[in-house]
């Protein structure tokens, strides 16, 4: 049934005998799919807001084929809070407003990091109650003014490294490290109804990281401390192994919160070659480590757990990921015209 239906609805770019997307047919466009109406679970994106306002190609896949949209960095620190007496809301108001127009989920990323802070707040030389002042202050005034807009937030990103330590932020150091029991304290007075996530990455390699963050919620659901949600990265290798994977997927779904597959992009070029070229048994393999990634969350993770998966960006040319490697890569599960990849089917397998 689902299966006839989406034979349907991507027809055009169909081989008429296999029923599935070839590698080398050409496809015009997106227009006529919506990725998400497949899925049993919520399928977002991250977009870049230039992008947005820039590209009619991009911003036309995201409203047709994603229901979840993350800010990639318009909802950070720097992004909305560039000067002490100063917030830029202009950016991820835009944002608001396409989600609502076209009746997106937005999910908020992220109050509290240790990266992408302003000048003013690395500088910041007060006291540890000029401090706690600042942090209550940016968290609630973010919080405040997209209430009722955005549906959940990852409260605090990456806290811990990857052997389950603290990481020595400029946030631990100025305020301890149960600064970040009070980050979601602060979020739930500002809006009681937004789903509060922790959010890192690592989980499919490093059991001690995992450890860390089970203590750490834990700990939380003791003390009331309000956390919903957990949010796996996923920023992956394609030469992830089946058992890591699902050891992730164990553990998430072991918290009884939400699991938001929240950044999941899946890179080719693990040996750093520059001039790496896209081809079709690479398109092969990250298709298969794309569908097996869905497939797994959606077995190992209960049906009131998921709160879906979202990747980080849309097509190739517009990931992180070549810029932090310094070389070429293809992580996403559209091309640099915006076109499927083997990738955008195998998330529809994965989630049959
Ligand atoms: O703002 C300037 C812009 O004015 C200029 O035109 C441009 C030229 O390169 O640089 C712009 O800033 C960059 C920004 O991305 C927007 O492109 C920053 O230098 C760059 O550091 C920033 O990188 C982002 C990074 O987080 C740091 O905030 C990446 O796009 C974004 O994908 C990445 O996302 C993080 C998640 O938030 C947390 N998890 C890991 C993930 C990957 O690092």
């Amino acid at each position: 049934m689902m299966f006839f239906f989406i034979g349907t609805a991507v027809a055009p770019m169909m081989t008429a005998s296999a029923g599935t997307i070839s590698f080398a047919t050409p496809q015009s466009s997106v227009a006529d799919t919506n990725l998400y109406q497949f899925m049993p679970f919520p399928m977002g994106a991250a977009v870049g807001i230039a992008r947005m306002k820039n590209n009619a190609k991009y911003s036309e896949v995201v409203s047709k084929e994603f229901n979840s949209i993350t800010a990639e960095n318009a909802m950070k620190f720097r992004s909305l809070h560039p000067a002490e007496n100063t917030f830029n809301w202009a950016d991820a108001d835009y944002l608001v407003e396409f989600a609502q127009k076209n009746g997106k989920r937005l999910h908020g990323h992220t109050l509290n990091w240790y990266q992408y802070l302003p000048a003013w707040v690395t500088n910041f030389s007060g006291d540890s109650i000029a401090w706690e002042n600042m942090l209550k202050t940016h968290i609630q005034t973010v919080v405040a003014h997209f209430k009722g807009k955005v549906a959940s937030w990852d409260v605090v990103n990456e806290y811990f490294n990857d052997d389950g330590t603290i990481r020595p932020s400029v946030w631990v150091k100025n305020l301890g490290p149960d600064y970040i029991a009070r980050c979601f304290q602060y979020a739930h007075e500002a809006d009681p109804d937004a789903i509060l996530f922790y959010n890192d990455y690592g989980h499919e390699y490093s059991s001690a990281k995992r450890t860390a963050i089970g203590k750490l919620i834990n700990a939380f659901k003791a003390r009331n401390i309000p956390i919903h949600g957990i949010g796996m990265q996923f920023h992956m290798t394609y030469t992830q192994s089946d058992a890591n994977i699902n050891a992730a997927m164990a553990f998430a779904a072991g918290t009884g919160l939400k699991v938001h597959l929240s950044e999941l992009d899946i890179r080719l070029n693990t040996n750093k070659v520059q001039g790496f070229v896209f081809n079709e048994t690479l398109a092969a393999q990250q298709a298969d480590r794309y569908k097996f990634v869905v497939q797994a969350y959606n077995a190992a993770v209960p049906k009131a757990q998921q709160f879906g998966i979202t990747t980080w960006n849309v097509g190739d040319a517009d990931s992180w990921v070549p810029s932090w490697q310094g070389v070429p890569d293809y992580p996403l599960p559209f091309d640099a015209n915006y076109l499927r990849k083997p990738a955008y089917k195998a998330i529809i397998e994965g989630g049959k």
